[in-house]
């Protein structure tokens, strides 16, 4: 099949030359619950995401990372400040304009691939087009699955398919209507590393090759280290950003924000010596 026409040679992703921000975050909080109990899950978070480009986030658990990405993919709502997708302010949409935004105009991959066991892996990917009432584009499926490397896998049903064949089924199922951005939270946890890595040069193809705009949590160093760059968030603040990230990079830069954190550690409080 001629898979060209989505992706012609010499016309990559478009460059990072500032102008074209897929996503932004403007003094963006989230709290959870109230009095004693509050939690500030985000606290006047401000940050750019370009267009065509990898990024990933990394931070120490309960950092917040998940609270942002579902903040910026319309999956929940602010306690204040603003997120825009394009020029769309996100947190300024009522409910009926989220969920169309959401359908239209984002993709999401998860940690537990979410796919449904009695469907086939093509059926799969196009069923949201398809509950949207949308016509699917079979020359863009056909650059997933080749891209993917899904060919010869697309009758099988999800229980018949590797971990890491299922997570590209969900990567194609994210990338089917040509969402302005993907947001993948963990998309490796559940993966050995070889899947792991599989996949992750998938997410780095369709960035490459695809032009398209990926946003992904990781906990990994090295998962981190093939994307363009990592935005640290420690304490539901920004608290670093790395371009062009290693695994030794990325790492480093973990490592400073738990320097950072308080030393809470069990006794040493309530007992003097050792
Ligand atoms: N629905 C909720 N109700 C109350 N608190 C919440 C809720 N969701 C998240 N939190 C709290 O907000 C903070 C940020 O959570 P979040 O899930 O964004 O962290 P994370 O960085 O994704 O962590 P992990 O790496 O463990 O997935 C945490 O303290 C968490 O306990
Ligand atoms: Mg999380």
């Amino acid at each position: 099949m001629d898979t060209t026409v989505y992706v012609p040679a010499g016309d990559p992703a478009p460059a990072p030359d500032g102008s074209g921000r897929a996503v932004r975050a403007r003094d963006l909080t989230k709290t959870y619950g109230r009095g004693e109990a509050v939690v500030r899950a985000l606290d006047g978070v401000d940050v750019d995401f370009e267009q065509g480009r990898f990024t990933a986030i990394m931070g120490p658990s309960g950092s917040g990372k998940s609270t942002l990405m579902h903040l910026l993919a319309g999956l929940d709502s602010a306690t204040g400040g603003q997120a825009f997708l394009g020029q769309t302010e996100i947190t300024g949409l009522g409910d009926k304009a989220l969920t169309r935004l959401r359908r239209d105009r984002v993709g999401f991959v998860f940690q537990q691939f979410n796919l449904l066991p009695m469907f086939t892996a093509e059926q799969n990917i196009t069923l949201p087009v398809e509950l949207a009432g949308g016509r699917v584009d079979q020359a863009w499926l056909a650059t997933l699955v080749e891209t993917l490397g899904l060919s010869g896998r697309l009758t099988h049903r999800p229980g018949e398919l590797s971990g890491g064949q299922q997570q590209r089924v969900a990567i194609a199922r994210a990338l089917i209507a040509q969402p302005e951005v993907v947001f993948a939270d963990e998309p490796t946890g559940n993966l050995d590393s070889r899947s792991g890595a599989e996949v992750l040069s998938f997410l780095r193809r369709s960035v490459r090759e695809l032009g398209r705009t990926i946003i992904m949590v990781t906990h990994d160093p090295s998962a981190a280290a093939y994307a363009d760059r990592v935005v640290l968030i420690a304490d539901g603040r920004i608290a670093g950003d790395i371009s062009d990230p290693t695994p030794e990079s990325a790492m480093a830069g973990l490592d400073a924000l738990r320097t950072l954190e308080p030393a809470v550690t069990t006794g040493t409080s309530t007992r003097t010596g050792a």
